[in-house]
């Protein structure tokens, strides 16, 4: 999740240059337009993502969106089933040995700056899936021994992110939506769940509305992370993808200026403007300008897209307007109430 959507102040009157004109347009689908038979349909299911998830075939998404809720916190452990697997039997893979513990230094892979790495088991052999047996559980002490607010979050997160690995289709690609605060331990758990290789981009949603404090840069970004289950084997539409202005027009040739750029992994896009059309007033909403992006680069017409955590349903919108199929889930009565509205062709599954 981000702490980008909701609105809760004035925008400050700060003039500041804007980096770079929009490059993502702000967008169109409020009501999204019913589909051609058997293209862009949209299915909403009322319930927990975990629960939902464990009743859906393998391999069946091109493409899943993940926009959780920021660090759930105790309370979500009631109904979650933990990811903790130190109970299974080890698979054939050798543990991630203690720093210090002989062998811990030398014998471990080490990153290209020279730095131990955690999730390397033997030298010259990454960990795939790394929770299958004791592996992630010995990362996860090791994130345990730095900062004890991992246990809450990668309890409810852990298991989503395997089972969005066991419904992601062999071309697939994840997008995780989250903000500062959980970015990089959710990089350790998607490097254990899909396998270092299979890391695409870390992508920077940069806007600008809210107070600045004045005691630290303020922090105006949501990190998306990119995972593709096979590498090089993935979907990606180079083509297809908006282009934006460049940044220094009069350096580049008309014809250039014209076609625009191809987006980098920083991409400035306001939040979901307070009074435009495509606001549905649920509170962690994001931008369509930055869904239509991910599903035009990531998925093909008639390909499936996942959310397991829909809220106002900005992915179903974006993706069926685009021909996809897309599956919405969320917990939320008031969820499933807006996704209604905005989304009337979608069926809804109530439990
Ligand atoms: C950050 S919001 C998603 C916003 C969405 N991307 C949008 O554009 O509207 C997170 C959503 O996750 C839902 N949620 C929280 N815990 C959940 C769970 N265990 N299973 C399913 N949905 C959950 C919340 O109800 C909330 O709507």
């Amino acid at each position: 999740m981000s702490g980008a959507p909701e609105p809760v102040a004035e925008p400050t009157p700060v003039a500041e240059p804007t980096p770079v004109a929009e490059p993502v347009e702000a967008s169109a689908v409020v009501r999204a337009a019913s589909p051609a038979p058997g293209i862009g349909a949209v299915e909403i299911v009322h319930g927990e993502a975990l629960d939902v998830a464990r009743t859906l075939p393998d391999s069946a998404f091109t493409l899943i969106y993940l926009d959780p809720p920021f660090n759930t916190g105790r309370t979500q452990e009631r109904h979650v089933v933990s990811s903790r697997r130190a109970d299974r039997p080890a698979d054939t893979t050798q543990e991630i040995p203690d720093a210090g513990e002989p062998g811990s230094a030398e014998s471990r892979g080490t990153n290209t700056d020279g730095t131990p790495d955690l999730l390397r088991s033997v030298p010259g052999r990454e960990v795939n899936h790394g929770f299958h047996g004791h592996r992630y559980e010995r990362v996860r002490e090791l994130l345990h021994a730095y900062d004890d607010r991992f246990d809450d979050y990668g309890d409810f997160l852990m298991p989503r992110l395997e089972e969005a690995w066991r419904l992601l289709a062999d071309d697939g690609t994840l997008y995780l939506h989250l903000d500062y605060r959980e970015a990089h331990y959710a990089k350790v758990m998607l490097d254990a769940v899909f396998g270092r290789e299979c890391f695409l981009n870390e992508i920077i949603w940069a806007y600008d509305y809210g107070a600045k404090p004045r005691t630290r840069w303020p922090t105006k970004h949501d990190t998306i992370l990119v995972y593709v289950k096979t590498p090089g084997g993935h979907v990606f539409n180079v083509d297809d993808v908006e282009r934006e202005p460049y940044m220094a027009p009069s350096l580049v040739s008309a014809a250039k200026r014209e076609r625009g750029k191809l987006p980098t992994d920083v991409w400035w896009h306001t939040i979901v403007p307070t009074t435009g059309r495509e606001k549905t007033g649920y509170p962690t909403q994001k931008p369509e300008g930055i869904l239509r992006r991910i599903v035009q680069a990531s998925s093909r017409r008639g390909d499936r897209v996942l959310d397991l955590f829909a809220g106002s349903g900005t992915t179903g919108a974006v993706a069926s307007a685009l021909g996809r199929d897309a599956l919405l889930v969320d917990v939320s009565s008031e969820a499933v109430r807006v996704m209604r509205e905005r989304i009337p062709h979608a069926t809804v599954q109530e439990p």
